[in-house]
Parts: structure tokens; C-alpha cells; sequence
């Protein structure tokens, strides 16, 4: 089955045409053709994502994009196929800013009408849920799976292709967003994710003791917002210092923080493995492309015996190949109008 994904939840415009085979035991997945037009400049000088401004740049990019991949298609000679040629069009309902959501919906359900195939809804989650299956890996069920973006955290236990549920979340602010955060307090620019990763490998991760939200909880809910206030109140009280952009600070902050943001992942998730009996642990979303992040899942799921997966590093952030994905091993949802705050 050849399906062509939209996904336009955020500041990513992507598409993707996906040949999907194989059953839900041993998915595979042939990515045709595949464009994601990045909206970050757009959005930097705002420091984050500015829903009307995403809105006009997805209604501006779609047509383009589409042109792109047809190009891409027609330049590779082993496809000889072109993007009206798929079978069913999918695009992302949720979750997501609704402004955005809306363009990508309308889109597709108007080419769905003019190709004459089905329009199915994907969720976002799901996409990043199934981005570990995108590299052909076979992955051992049941395994806990650590989602960690700019909007969303959760752990999810999956005990197969067909079941999983959410164990926790959250409890404010997403792991992504609190690096976009604490990069903004350092006047680093958006996304400060990697920014932050960059810089951190130049710090020392015990100078500053930040505290570990909610590790000992007892349960799988998180919680960032405490963290990012106490990198707010450390930066404070040192005024001058910041203003002399002291680099030893800055780096020291972005490690410490940095240390404290994947204890906590990782001390969790890692107890959800054991309890749920998982044979796999998984990352998966934006903040997946965190070395530091993998290396200590993958360290503490080695010492227990528990394989360790991560997606291929062009899959973490959004697009539209884990969008194809979740149509294809996801559930169908209609398309009739975004759910801006569907969840997994
Ligand atoms: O999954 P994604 O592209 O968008 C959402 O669905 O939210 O995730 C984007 C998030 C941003 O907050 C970005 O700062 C974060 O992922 N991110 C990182 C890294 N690369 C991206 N966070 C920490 N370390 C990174 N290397
Ligand atoms: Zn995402």
C-alpha cells in the first residue's frame, strides 16, 4: 500500500510517499519520496512557535512541497511513480496547534478528492510511537517507550502491535520545552534543544545541583516546570555574570540542567521497564535526537538485560514518513475536522 502523509501539527510542513508492507508482526517500509520544509526561521526572532504565522507558512509551503516531492519522484528512476499514484492519503489530525492542523487537513482531503483515494487521520503520537519501526529493525514486545517532544512526554507501555496505553505524562511543561526554555533565559536561539546539547558538552553536569522532579513519585508522571524555575532563580542571582556572557556559566547551567532533565527520564522509564516486564525500552520525538539522552537510556537498559531502540536521527523531529506509519499501524481517525488535543 502506497500512502502519501501530511503532517502539519507544528512549524514542520512535511510530506512523504511510503510504499507500507508486511503485517502489524513485520512492518515494512519503503520511503519513496520524502520533503520537510522547516519553518524555524520564521518562528526564531519569536523564540517559539507562532500559530497564525505556522498557519500561513503551511498554506503557503503545501502546494510547494507536493511539487517537490513530485520532482523527487520523477528523479528517481527505481520509483517511476508519481504522487497522485498513491493509495490513500494520510495526514495528521492531532495533536497540535489547530490553525496549523487545519491546512494540513483541508489539503488532503481536497487531494484526496482529486486522486480519488480515501482520506485517513493519523496521530501525531502514534508517528512518533511507530518512528522506530521506520529503520526495519525487528523490536521485541512488550517495551516501554519514552516520548519525549516539544509539546508532549509520556511513557507508554506497549504490550503489542495493536496494544498500548499511556502509564504517565507530564504534569506541565514537556521535556522539549523546557530546553527550548532554558535556552531562552541563556539568550540562545529556538530551538534550544540542540543548543543546549551543544553547549552542555562543554560544561560540568554536577556544578549546579538542580533538583529531579517528581523522581521519586512512585508513579510514571512528570513534571519541568519546577526545574526550569530553578535554572530561572540560579541565572538571577548571578545578573553580571550573564551579562559578561560568561561562558563557563552558561555551559555549566546547560550541562547541569541537561543532567538533571535525563536523570529523571531515564530513572523512570527504566522502572517502568522492570515493572511492566518490558524486553525493549524505546525513545522517540525531538528530544530523542539527544545523545546524551540515548547513551543513558541505552547504558541503563544494557545493565538490565533490556534491548534498547532509538529512530534513525533524521526521524526524530516531525515529518511526514512517521505519519505514514501511524496510518498504516496506528489507528484511523476521520477527517473532518483537527483534534488539537488528541493524546496516545
Ligand atoms: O517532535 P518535535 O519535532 O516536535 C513536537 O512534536 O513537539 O520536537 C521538537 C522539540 C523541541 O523542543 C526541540 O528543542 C527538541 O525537540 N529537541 C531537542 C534536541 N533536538 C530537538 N532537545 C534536546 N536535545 C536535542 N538534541
Ligand atoms: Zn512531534
Amino acid at each position: 500500500m502506497r500512502i502519501l502523509a501530511i503532517e502539519t501539527s507544528c512549524d514542520e510542513t512535511a510530506m512523504a510517499l511510503v510504499e507500507c508492507g508486511g503485517d502489524h508482526e513485520e512492518p515494512q517500509f519503503s520511503v519513496l519520496a520524502e520533503v520537510v520544509a522547516s519553518q524555524i526561521e520564521t518562528h526564531r526572532p519569536f523564540g517559539g512557535v507562532v500559530p497564525s504565522l505556522a498557519k500561513r507558512e503551511h498554506l503557503k509551503n503545501l502546494p510547494l512541497v507536493l511539487d517537490e516531492l513530485a520532482e523527487k519522484l520523477k528523479a528517481n528512476p527505481s520509483t517511476l511513480l508519481r504522487a497522485s499514484e498513491a493509495d490513500r492519503i494520510a495526514v495528521t489530525i492531532g495533536p497540535g496547534l489547530e490553525p496549523a492542523l487545519w491546512t494540513g487537513v483541508n489539503f488532503a482531503n481536497e487531494l484526496a478528492q482529486k486522486f480519488g483515494v480515501p482520506c485517513i487521520g493519523a496521530n501525531h503520537l502514534e508517528g512518533h510511537l511507530f518512528s522506530n519501526w521506520l529503520g526495519g529493525k525487528a523490536i521485541t514486545l512488550p517495551a516501554i517507550v519514552l516520548l519525549v517532544s516539544g509539546g508532549h512526554t509520556a511513557l507508554i507501555f506497549m504490550e503489542s502491535m495493536r496494544e498500548w496505553r499511556r502509564l504517565g505524562e507530564t504534569r506541565d511543561d514537556a521535556a522539549g520545552e523546557a530546553f527550548d526554555k532554558v535556552a531562552k533565559m541563556l539568550g540562545l536561539p529556538y530551538p534550544g534543544g540542540p543548543e543546549v546539547e551543544k553547549l552542555a558538552r562543554d560544561g560540568n553536569p554536577s556544578a549546579i545541583a538542580f533538583p529531579r522532579p517528581m523522581l521519586h513519585s512512585g508513579d510514571y508522571y512528570f513534571s519541568f516546570s519546577g526545574l526550569k524555575t530553578s535554572v530561572l532563580y540560579y541565572l538571577r542571582e548571578r545578573p553580571e555574570q550573564l551579562l559578561t556572557n560568561n561562558y563557563q556559566l552558561t555551559t555549566n547551567v546547560c550541562a547541569s540542567f541537561q543532567a538533571a532533565a535525563i536523570d529523571v527520564l531515564c530513572v523512570k522509564a527504566l522502572r517502568a521497564a522492570e515493572e511492566y516486564g518490558a524486553q525493549s525500552l524505546m525513545v522517540c520525538g525531538g528530544v530523542a535526537g539527544n545523545t546524551a539522552l540515548r547513551d543513558a537510556l541505552r547504558a541503563s537498559a544494557a545493565e538490565r538485560g533490556i534491548a534498547f531502540h532509538a529512530p534513525d536521527m533524521r526521524y526524530n523531529t516531525d515529518n511526514a514518513v512517521m505519519i505514514a506509519a501511524a496510518a498504516y499501524l496506528g489507528n484511523e481517525y476521520p477527517t473532518d475536522a483537527p483534534q488539537a488535543n488528541l493524546n496516545i
